[in-house]
């Protein structure tokens, strides 16, 4: 969601912080702000809307020799995206920055106000600073009244705080919500919500645990744990290229993200296919004995990967398998048996309601596995297993690459499992393998191809609707495309069932609905087909999406023919992000940072 970095040093504070929320920016983007402390004096420059506001406003602004600073990039959650309730936040004296929710902070809004403490924003997080500044008035120090201020707040956070008399010092605590502090041979210390903001400026990096507090200067970082017990400082080594994508000549990063599946299915692929099976060196086999049963769970585009996988798992490997959506799933008091494996989805490896969801898991004792695009990133950390998904940094706000390398891992999961379980031929898993291996060249974006979706585009910008419809591993890929185009486009649109139209959604059916519609060779083609010819009949306006003719569609996307059903799902799911994002451009909105949204949702 949001976004933190802090600094401690004497380079010019203003450009590391910026250019730290630059690479975050694309987790929140409704404000940003920072603060500044040197020689006890404090400078803050907040903007609504893009980083760049916020630049053009401190252009001005210069630090020479030591100094520290706090920044933030928002994804509003309590209260409007304002200035006022823009990042930093300021108590008397202090300065907050915090990402997460403070679930009790009006109780403790209503008693500061009761003891004349006012409040400027309508935001959860100044009532930390405030908070704060209230214990400082009877704490032995500052670092005390931090102390005093964690042990009162509920809900998640990341937290990095200064105070004008500790004017070296950054408070920071995390609970919840991801904190990353780094070094580097010069004596600097940064702070980060993500190792993105990091990359190129520190060699390593401490990721804290839930609980971890402390604060840090010039002198160093002194860490303590839930038990306000020491923590010894154990660093990890921190990539040094900066891997940060740029456009290069793209319109948008999600255009980008889309042609590279071709370049990163082929990393997915890189080492694990052998002629004859599946194998992912960073899992123990043990790791499925005794398993009977598999429960998935994820959230949005990784939960649609997820029921793609619930097909083949079953289909495959004869296995049980069910999937959850994780904001569900914790709440509803699972039945969980012990011989379940617990996987969970995520491209970033943060968003908060599948952590949890983990979590509970593993509290009740399942083995569980993560398949995750970010290493060290939570979920990994947590997890018994991971298998990365090697999709690079995602920063569309639409996932596109992050679903493809998913839907190819669980593909190749489900063949190494049918492989340790004897359930398919083996000459049917070579096949498989053989198809695999031609995934790169199946995501390749035709340039014609393409064209015709440009043009296309333009008469799908109005009506009252879509429909995604498919049927088996179709299905998910049909809520794929709805989410994609709802997202971007905020047309609005729903996924279905093909064989569920007629059930009630066919209803709505007349020429200015529109139905794409997934069609095919190789699974359920007639049976499709006649769903499709049913909203034809009823006069929707349909686009058909299939390598075989279909007279009854009034536009049809022929894809290439080819020899199996997951070949043409993943085409056809290159077809639905072009789509969705040339309809998107044509109504003149920001692709790669659609309104409302936030990359990674560390929220619940
Ligand atoms: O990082 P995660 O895969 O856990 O994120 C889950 C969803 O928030 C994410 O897939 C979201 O639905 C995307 N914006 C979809 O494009």
């Amino acid at each position: 969601m949001c976004g933190i970095v802090g600094y401690i040093g004497v380079k010019p504070v203003k450009q590391i912080l910026i250019d730290g929320l630059r690479e975050l920016e694309y987790r929140g983007y409704d404000s940003a702000g920072i603060a500044v402390l040197q020689n006890n004096t404090f400078s803050l420059f907040k903007a609504v809307g893009k980083l760049v506001n916020l630049e053009e406003k401190a252009k001005n602004f210069e630090t020479e020799g030591f100094s520290i600073g706090i920044g933030h990039t928002r994804w509003a959650t309590h209260g409007k995206p304002t200035e006022l309730n823009a990042h930093p936040h300021l108590g008397e004296n202090s300065y907050v920055v915090h990402n997460g929710i403070i679930e009790n902070y009006q109780e403790l809004k209503a008693s500061l106000m009761a003891q004349g403490v006012q409040f400027l924003s309508q935001t959860d997080t100044e009532v930390i600073v405030h908070l704060f500044e209230h214990h400082l008035k009877t704490a032995s120090d500052a670092f005390d009244a931090f102390k005093k201020t964690l042990v009162q707040l509920e809900g998640a956070y990341a937290i990095l705080l200064i105070n004008s008399n500790e004017s070296g010092t950054i408070f920071f605590a995390k609970h919840g919500s991801p904190m990353i502090i780094g070094r580097n041979e010069a004596g600097e210390i940064l702070f980060g919500s993500s190792d993105a903001a990091l990359i190129g400026k520190c060699h390593e990096v401490i990721y804290l645990e839930d609980g971890h507090y402390g604060y840090g200067s010039a002198k160093g970082i002194s860490l303590f744990d839930q038990n306000h017990q020491p923590v010894a400082l154990r660093f990890s080594p921190l990539a040094e290229n900066k891997l940060s994508a740029q456009k290069e000549g793209y319109r948008f990063f999600m255009e980008k993200e889309i042609y590279e599946q071709s370049r990163v299915l082929a990393d997915t692929l890189m080492g694990r296919l052998r002629d004859e099976s599946v194998y992912f060196e960073e899992i123990d086999p043990e790791l499925f004995q005794g398993i009977n049963e598999i429960k998935l769970c994820a959230c949005g585009t990784s939960y649609h990967a997820a029921m793609v996988a619930s097909y083949l798992f079953e289909r495959h490997a004869k296995i049980k398998t069910s999937v959850e959506i994780a904001s569900e799933f914790r709440y509803r008091e699972p039945f969980l048996t012990q011989d379940t494996l617990f996987v969970v989805i995520s491209q970033s490896g943060e968003t908060a309601d599948t952590l949890e969801s983990l979590k509970m898991a593993k509290k009740f004792g399942l083995k569980t596995m993560v398949i995750c695009n970010v290493d060290n990133s939570s979920m990994v950390r947590l997890a018994d297993a991971s298998i990365l998904t090697r999709a690079g940094i995602e920063k569309g706000v639409a996932s596109t690459k992050a679903f493809a390398t998913q839907v190819c891992v669980l593909w190749m999961l489900s063949l190494s499992l049918a492989g340790e379980r004897h359930t398919l031929e083996a000459s049917e898993i070579q096949n498989q393998i053989h198809l695999l291996r031609t995934l790169p060249s199946t995501v390749t974006v035709d340039s014609a191809l393409h064209e015709q979706l440009r043009r296309l585009s333009k008469r799908y910008l109005h009506g009252h609707g879509f429909f995604f419809i498919g049927r088996d591993v179709f299905f998910p890929l049909a809520l794929e495309g709805a989410l994609k185009l709802k997202e971007i486009s905020y047309l609005h649109a729903e996924g279905y069932p093909s064989g569920e139209m007629k059930h009630g959604p066919i209803a709505l059916a007349d020429p200015k609905l529109f139905t794409i519609a997934l069609l095919p060779q190789h699974k359920l083609y007639d049976k499709t087909k006649s769903n499709i010819e049913e909203l034809s009949a009823r006069d929707s306006t349909i686009c058909s999406i299939s390598p075989l003719d279909f007279d009854k569609a009034d536009d049809h996307i022929r894809t290439k023919p080819s020899e199996h059903y997951m070949c043409e799902f993943f085409e056809m799911m290159v077809v639905l992000q072009l789509l969705s994002m040339e309809i998107a451009i044509r109504l003149g909105n920001d692709v790669d940072m659609p309104r409302n949204l936030a990359k990674s949702v560390t929220v619940e």
